[in-house]
């Protein structure tokens, strides 16, 4: 591993995102050994004119403890704070950014440096109207310094541009101040666990490959759902809906790694090349497989027009036109303000040919890739009853983590993904092409529902979401299993 300072520059310091994730993502690093206050320091910058322990205070209070480190925690947010300081300043002038390279440099210079010193992380926890100028800002001021060695990298997160066109232009103003390798786009569900295990489970496992194709499989679910509404996101979340918030990023990412082909190795251009080459075969949607929702009282919320056409929820079919997978269908769904909380991936296996056990009604065989909550793998088999009848029954194989894996802590996604950042690796990590043939495929229909030629469909909170999303799956393939529910583990 490198060496040196590192310097951590969270520019939205006083925000939600920065509040809520990435400060205490480094806090667990840090507790976890894997930044260390002799050779890290952290900055915060934001425009509202506070005190370091302004600051500190304002964080203090999301810095949750460590599984393990409950008896020390106190000293250790103690500790951690005082590796944060805070400069003010705009987004757009040169004075506060001349000021956070003095702070950067200064500490920098008062470490004894050695080569490879001058490496500097900035976390841009901002909207994406002030990456450029920002960015601009940071190439213009902020760079690491060339005699000391080192680098600079730029972590940025969604919504990357409201469609095909504004997404380019805003990587073109990216792309002319930064190299790709030193772009990171962040998509938290690549940092989940069992995202991360996806490629995993199909290649390094025979079982599953002979099995993952259109001749065996009947049609893939990807599935989101939430049991609360927006939140006091409404501002937000009005002008980008369900599928730019949950479908066009989170689910899509989920969907390259179950349908790509095998990477030529585990290096991150190769695997990002398969990413784009599964995206690029997507073909357009049709309005015909879209259902759109959006739930009762949605538009109570002060900052959500009451014409809203925004849909909080919608399920669609994703056709990818290769050889492995042409005619099965990718039900994508997700939906807020329903009645449960899950994301999970569904793969719905074709029925047995010639069936001698007439179970036909009974189920087909279904593996399911649990991501949250109750992080779970399991398999759903037809087997013989236990008992003297010869009957058959629904049961399954079950790989459930909390059981598995007693002790282990699952880190958070965003702790995995700051520190591949530090560690200068992008596997995880959304590269430019990919996200244009992410708007690619979606730009057409989401112009379609801002122009309000598609509705959605009103549903209750708390409810499933509108019955014809359920018909929408049906239509395309997709059996359910009536009778059979499976139930995690206890411990
Ligand atoms: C965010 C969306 O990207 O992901 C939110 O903006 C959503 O609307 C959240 O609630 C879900 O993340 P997770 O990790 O809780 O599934």
């Amino acid at each position: 591993p490198e060496t040196g300072c590192l310097s951590i520059i969270v520019l939205g310091a006083s925000g939600d995102l920065a509040k809520k994730k990435t400060f205490p993502a480094l806090f667990h690093l840090y507790r976890q050994g894997f930044i260390q206050s002799h050779d890290v320091h952290i900055f915060g910058y934001a425009r509202t004119m506070i005190s370091d322990n302004d600051l500190r205070d304002r964080i203090r209070g999301y810095l949750t403890p460590c599984k393990g480190f409950e008896q020390t925690h106190e000293k250790d947010v103690n500790e951690f704070l005082q590796l944060i300081k805070y400069v003010s300043g705009a987004y757009d002038t040169e004075e506060g950014f001349r000021l956070l390279d003095k702070a950067i440099s200064e500490y920098e210079l008062s470490k004894n440096s050695t080569e490879g010193s001058s490496r500097r992380l900035f976390y841009l926890a901002l909207p994406p109207s002030v990456y450029p100028p920002v960015c601009k800002m940071i190439k213009s001021y902020c760079m690491n310094k060339s005699d000391l060695g080192g680098w600079t990298r730029i972590v940025v997160e969604k919504p990357f541009g409201k469609d095909l066109a504004s997404a380019e232009e805003l990587s073109t103003q990216i792309g002319e101040l930064f190299d790709e390798p030193q772009i990171y786009r962040i998509d938290h569900y690549l940092g989940k666990e069992l995202v991360q295990n996806l490629m995993v489970l199909r290649f390094a496992n025979r079982l599953f490959l002979p099995l993952w194709n259109r001749d065996n499989i009947s049609n893939i679910q990807i599935v989101f759902r939430e049991d609360f509404g927006t939140d006091g996101r409404g501002g937000y979340f009005d002008q980008y809906g369900i599928i730019r918030d949950i479908i066009q990023n989170h689910l899509l990412q989920v969907l390259c790694l179950v349908a790509m082909e095998k990477p030529v190795s585990l290096k991150p251009e190769h695997v990002r090349d398969e990413k784009v080459k599964v995206l690029q075969s997507v073909l357009p949607i049709e309005d015909s497989e879209v259902v759109l929702g959006q739930y009762e009282g949605y538009t109570d919320d002060p900052t959500v027009p009451d014409n809203s056409n925004t849909p909080t929820f919608a399920t669609m079919v994703l056709r990818i036109h290769n050889e492995r997978w042409e005619g099965v269908p990718f039900i994508m769904k997700a939906g807020k303000a329903l009645n449960s909380r899950k994301a999970e991936i569904r793969v719905q296996f074709k029925d047995v040919p010639g069936d001698i056990y007439k179970c036909k009604n009974q189920g087909r065989n279904e593996f399911v890739i649990r991501l949250q909550p109750s992080e779970a793998m399991y398999m759903k088999l037809t087997v013989k009853q236990p008992g003297l009848e010869m009957k058959t029954v629904q049961s399954e194989l079950d790989l459930s983590y909390g059981q598995r894996y007693q002790g282990t802590i699952i880190p958070e996604a965003y702790e995995r993904l700051i520190l591949d950042t530090i560690r200068g690796d992008q596997q995880h990590f959304v590269r430019r092409d990919e996200l244009k043939a992410a708007w690619e495929i979606f730009t057409p229909l989401l112009h379609r529902i801002d122009r309000g030629e598609m509705k959605p469909l009103p549903y209750k909170p708390g409810s499933r979401g509108p019955e014809a999303a359920d018909k929408l799956a049906e239509q395309a393939g997709y059996v359910q299993t009536h009778g059979y529910i499976w139930i995690p583990p206890t411990l």
